[in-house]
Order: structure tokens, then C-alpha cells, then sequence
């Protein structure tokens, strides 16, 4: 038996997100403990730096009574001491699952490809989709729903916003994104996403504007301009993303009470200023949040379905 991976928002239908959410509102509300996971150890293969995943993820399998072992990348060193073959075949003789944060989404796409164990994807270059589903069940939280919700997305066209963006065709929420040109979504997502909006209801555009994306939003949304792995570009970039600040007049394009959301880490005073981080709109912590519990849901779920022939 094939293991079910997450790899990608692509690999989930509507009704198995707000399946999702719903197991994850039961287990926000009972806030408990249980032995689902006993006898089960999750492994945590992290090639770049990590407080939300690594933390949500290690409590919440700590919550479900199985055991987590976190894999840094001093063993991992980017793929050059073995391959993400050997490693995903080796690892499926120990674990029960594996959360990889790789750098190239090949990586985690080929570790899917051998692994005999479900493997689920902690960030790569290219996709979130554990914090795409934080942030859905964040939003179900706050509006009753996803769908018709109007979102902004401002600043870079990154793993973040692909998940984002995938999970709100999906959904039918209404989303604008705002990138500069040359630095929006990969075109075959953005694709891919159009015609899933044009079936759920939802809608997908892209501006160049950050104040026509956020005009009459519900909810603002930005991450870094340079993510992890992009470093050297910082200073460039901060130039090129300049006009794509969220700050206290961008919100005002906004509808009236509109949220602001950030995957977090921030770079306080570059995509959001603190005014607007700090603000009572602000559900950035509800979104860190949600992810321990999105993500025990996704465990129980894909710790069910996995299994493999060791
Ligand atoms: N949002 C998020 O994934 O944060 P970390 O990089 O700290 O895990
Ligand atoms: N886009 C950011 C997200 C971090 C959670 C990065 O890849 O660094």
C-alpha cells in the first residue's frame, strides 16, 4: 500500500480542507491529550531554521502521545552527504512519518517519490501547505467560512502565497494579488488556481498594485520579501518591494475592520510596520496558533493513511 502524502494544497480536494477544519476545531476545543499517536514517532527533516513548524509540530505530537525526532541540517547538509532517495528509504525503516522543510521542492517531491511512510511538506521553495491550512481554518474561524471572503496578498509570489493561493481557489474565496512584476506566482499555479476559482465560485487576479489588491479586502495578507535561502537578495529586493509595504495607509484601502495576517517570522519595518503588526486587526498569533492544531489533524489524518509496506 502507497503511503498519502502532503506535499502540495493540489493534493487535497474542498471537502477533505473543511474536513480538515472541522477535526481541527474538535481538537482546538478539547485542548487535550490522547495516545492516537502512541507507539508512533514522527521524524522533523529541517534543511533551514524553524520556530513555528518545528514547535507546532513537535507539541502536537507530544499532545497525540507519539514521539518526535527532529533531523537538522548538520545531517541533512542540503543533499550533499546522500540523497533524498536514501534518506526518504533509510528514514521509512524507523518512522512512522516525515515533515521535510527542504530547500528545493524537488527534494521533498522525491523523498514522496521512495518513502514507504507518509511525508508531509514543512516548507519548500515552492509550498506551505501547512500553513496554507492554519491559515483556512483561521479565516473559517474568523468569517464563518472561507468562501466570498475578499483576501489581499501583497509583496512577494513565494511558497507562502502559492499555498495560499491554491487553498482559496479551492475554497471560492475572492483573492488579489499584488506582486511586483517579475516577482509574482509561478504561472502553472497561478493557472491551475484560476480554473479551480472558476469552478468554486472564488476568484483569482493579479495587480501590480498593492493599494488596487487591498482596495475593499476583508483580509491583508504579506510575508518576507526574501525568504530563507534568499539572503544575498535582501538589499535588492527591499529596493524592488518598496511600494509593497503593509502599513496603516494601505490598511485604510482596505474594508472597514479588515485583518491583517503574516505567517511570521516578520521583518518588522520592511513588508508590514509595527503599527500594523501591533494592531487590534492583527491575527497573526491566532495564525501561529492554528497551526498546532491544523497540523495535529493533519497527523491523526495522515497517520491513518500511512502504513506502508516496511
Ligand atoms: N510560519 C512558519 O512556518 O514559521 P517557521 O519558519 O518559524 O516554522
Ligand atoms: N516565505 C518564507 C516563509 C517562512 C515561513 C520563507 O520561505 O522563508
Amino acid at each position: 500500500m502507497k503511503p498519502r502524502h502532503l506535499i502540495s494544497i493540489q493534493d487535497l480536494s474542498a471537502q477533505e480542507i473543511e474536513a480538515l477544519f472541522r477535526e481541527t476545531a474538535g481538537l482546538k476545543k478539547a485542548r487535550g491529550s490522547s495516545t492516537a499517536l502512541a507507539g508512533k514517532t514522527w521524524g522533523l527533516l529541517f534543511e533551514k531554521p524553524s520556530v513555528r513548524t518545528r514547535v507546532s509540530f513537535e507539541v502536537g505530537i507530544a499532545q497525540l502521545g507519539g514521539r518526535s525526532l527532529y533531523i537538522g541540517p548538520v545531517e541533512l547538509q542540503n543533499g550533499k552527504r546522500e540523497s533524498a532517495k536514501d534518506v526518504a528509504c533509510v528514514l521509512s525503516r524507523y518512522l512512522d512519518g516525515i515533515i521535510a522543510r527542504t530547500f528545493r521542492h524537488e527534494d521533498v517531491v522525491e523523498m514522496a517519490r521512495w518513502a514507504v511512510v507518509p511525508v508531509v511538506n514543512g516548507l519548500s521553495d515552492v509550498e506551505h501547505p501547512c500553513q496554507a491550512l492554519a491559515d483556512g481554518f483561521t479565516l473559517w474561524e474568523k468569517f464563518g467560512k472561507v468562501r466570498g471572503v475578499r483576501i489581499a496578498f501583497v509583496g512577494d509570489g513565494n511558497n507562502v502565497c502559492h499555498s495560499l493561493m491554491l487553498l482559496a481557489a479551492l475554497l471560492g474565496a475572492h483573492l488579489k494579488l499584488a506582486c511586483p512584476a517579475g516577482y509574482g506566482p509561478r504561472k502553472d499555479l497561478l493557472r491551475w488556481a484560476k480554473e479551480r476559482a472558476a469552478r468554486s465560485g472564488g476568484s483569482i487576479l493579479s495587480t501590480g498594485s498593492a493599494g488596487e489588491a487591498a482596495s475593499d479586502a476583508q483580509v491583508v495578507y504579506t510575508d518576507v520579501w526574501a525568504s530563507m535561502g534568499q539572503e544575498k537578495e535582501r538589499s535588492k529586493r527591499g529596493k524592488i518591494f518598496a511600494g509593497y509595504q503593509v502599513n496603516a495607509k494601505l490598511m485604510k484601502r482596505a474594508a472597514p475592520q479588515a485583518l491583517f495576517m503574516h505567517c511570521l517570522p516578520a521583518h518588522r519595518g520592511e513588508e508590514v510596520t509595527d503599527e500594523v503588526m501591533d494592531s487590534r486587526h492583527s491575527i497573526v498569533y491566532d495564525q501561529a496558533e492554528n497551526r498546532l492544531h491544523a497540523q495535529k489533524a493533519v497527523l491523526l489524518r495522515w497517520t491513518a493513511r500511512g502504513g506502508g509496506k516496511r
